[in-house]
């Protein structure tokens, strides 16, 4: 296996340069980012599980009753989570090819979620992470980005539309009009969990 690498890319209005950084203080970049990693996969870690828990149950009952915990309850559970973690931290799904709206990404994770998507078409290995850091309205922050890739679990309502069960089709259609996340196969790039971390949480 080809060694995890951690890609840190400083991106919006830049604070402080990466090598700058280094410069002043040579530990420094290291240990923030040791702080970001650790809180990043933790809260990552417990959304993934949290949401796979709820899935597994509601797919007992049929992929029908399973659309409505995806879609009544993803959101709310990520928020969830988030305030479980604390320290200011929030947490999103996002996709290039989204089903909510409401989970479209913003310019800086188009650029992470850009990142893998050219990296899977030259079918070169995925970081087990990516870390930002970004500036926006006085506030400086990190996000940590884990990229997700299709299970065959996750075809049954993001797979091939011809071999989707009619009435989960038409149910994804009510309740998604634009859906984008659908004729994915095994092992294609679906998407990333952001996590977003003010900077005082991890100085
Ligand atoms: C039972 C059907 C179902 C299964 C199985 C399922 N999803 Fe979804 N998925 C949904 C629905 C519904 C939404 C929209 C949720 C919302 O409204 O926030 C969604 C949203 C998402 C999103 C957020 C971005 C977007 O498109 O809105 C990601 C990422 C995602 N799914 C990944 C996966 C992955 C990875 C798997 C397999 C591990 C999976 N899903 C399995 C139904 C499903």
């Amino acid at each position: 296996m080809k060694k995890v690498f951690a890609a840190v890319l400083f991106s919006g209005i830049l604070i402080v340069p990466f090598s700058c950084a280094q410069k002043e203080k040579v530990s420094e970049p290291d240990q923030t980012e040791k702080k970001v990693v650790e809180i990043g996969s933790q809260a990552t870690k417990k959304l993934l599980q949290t949401l796979k828990s709820e899935l597994i149950e509601a797919m007992k009952t049929g992929p029908l009753n399973a659309i409505d915990v995806c879609s009544k309850k993803a959101l709310t559970l990520t928020d969830q989570v988030a305030k479980e973690i604390g320290k200011g931290i929030e947490i999103k799904r996002t996709s290039l090819r989204y089903r909510n709206p409401a989970n479209a990404p913003d310019k800086y994770e188009r650029e992470v979620l850009e990142f893998f998507q050219k990296l899977e078409k030259e079918k070169k290995p995925f970081p087990k992470y990516y870390i930002q850091k970004v500036s926006e309205n006085g506030k400086t922050y990190y996000r940590f980005y884990k990229p997700l890739t299709v299970k065959p679990i996750c075809l049954t309502c993001h797979g091939k539309v011809q071999d989707m069960d009619p009435k989960l089709q038409t149910k994804l259609m009510k309740l998604y009009p634009g859906d984008q996340a659908v004729n994915y196969e095994e092992g294609d790039f679906r998407g990333v969990v952001r996590v977003s971390i003010p900077e005082e949480s991890v100085k």
